[in-house]
Formats: C-alpha cells, sequence, structure tokens
C-alpha cells in the first residue's frame, strides 16, 4: 500500500468546543502521521478558493461564512492509503448518514457543522496542502523524509 497524504482540517467548532484534543487523539490513535499542523483564521478569499467547488450551490454562503467564523486547525496527515482512510474516519458528509463510531458521526447534529474536513481524492490532497502550507519554510518542512536534527 503506498504511503499517502492527505488535508485535514479541524473546523471552527471544534476550538470553540474543546474537542480539539479528542479529535487530534483519535487520528494519531488510526495511526495517522501528523507531518504538518497548524491554527489559523481563514480569509474568506481563502474559504473560498478552498471550496471553489461549491461556488454555485445554494450553502455557498453559509458554508464559508462558517469555515470563517473562528480559528480552525490545518493538518497535513500522512499514512497508507490516506485520503480513503481519513475519509472513512471522518463518517459520510450529511449529520444523519454518519456512522456512530465516526468523527462525523460522534461529533456532529448538523451538515453544515460537520466538524472536520478531509480532502476527497489524492488530486485534491496535493491542492489544498499546496493552498493552506504555501510559506516556503513550510514546503521545505514538508518536502523533508525526516525532521532535521537539532531544530
Ligand atoms: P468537506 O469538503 O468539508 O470535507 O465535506 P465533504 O467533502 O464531506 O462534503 P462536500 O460535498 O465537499 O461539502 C462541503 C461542506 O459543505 C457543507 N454542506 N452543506 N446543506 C447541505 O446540503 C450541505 N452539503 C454540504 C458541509 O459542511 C460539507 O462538509
Ligand atoms: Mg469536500
Amino acid at each position: 500500500m503506498a504511503i499517502e497524504r492527505t488535508f485535514s482540517m479541524l473546523k471552527p467548532g471544534v476550538l470553540s468546543r474543546r474537542i480539539a484534543g479528542e479529535l487530534v487523539a483519535r487520528i494519531e490513535r488510526k495511526g495517522f502521521d501528523i507531518v504538518g499542523m497548524k491554527l489559523m483564521r481563514l480569509s474568506p478569499a481563502l474559504a473560498e478558493e478552498h471550496y471553489a467547488e461549491h461556488r454555485a450551490k445554494p450553502f455557498f454562503g453559509e458554508l464559508v461564512g462558517y469555515i470563517c467564523s473562528g480559528p480552525v486547525i490545518a493538518m497535513v496527515l500522512e499514512g497508507d492509503n490516506a485520503v480513503r482512510m481519513l475519509r472513512a474516519l471522518c463518517g459520510s458528509t450529511k449529520a444523519e448518514e454518519a456512522a456512530p463510531g465516526t468523527i462525523r458521526g460522534d461529533f456532529a447534529m448538523h451538515t453544515g457543522l460537520n466538524i472536520i474536513h478531509a480532502s476527497d481524492s489524492p488530486e485534491a490532497a496535493a491542492r489544498e496542502i499546496a493552498l493552506f502550507f504555501k510559506l516556503e519554510g513550510w514546503k521545505q518542512w514538508l518536502d523533508l523524509k525526516d525532521c532535521p536534527a537539532g531544530t
């Protein structure tokens, strides 16, 4: 199985509900390696670019409004088949279809507040990682195979 990277974002409700540690623990316990992580606040421009595929949808305004409403935790996660594995761990998009035991199934009652984002394909993962971790220092860090000693 090929090692892969995916992009994930803990949405604003996570920090406001103080469940970030619990969700990061579940991601780690599953077996993902966290290779990039930062707390940030999305600008409307970044949110619109990230969710560009939904621009014409009726929920687009609410989606952008919510994702910009407070700080998020953006992550690059690594592991075997990471894109599909993380989607499975997150659960279905629609709140009423997200199975108990998945992150969305256990932590979200509403589709628009479904607590976690996960890239839906390797191509989307590459695009999203580049979008969120584009500063030169991050690019160098993510290109490294191992952490540099003593830094
Ligand atoms: P995400 O991009 O956040 O990981 O979610 P996803 O792939 O499971 O679902 P997607 O179709 O990409 O939708 C993006 C986000 O839009 C909100 N949404 N609301 N009201 C609705 O019918 C509706 N549909 C989607 C959700 O917050 C979803 O995560
Ligand atoms: Mg999506």
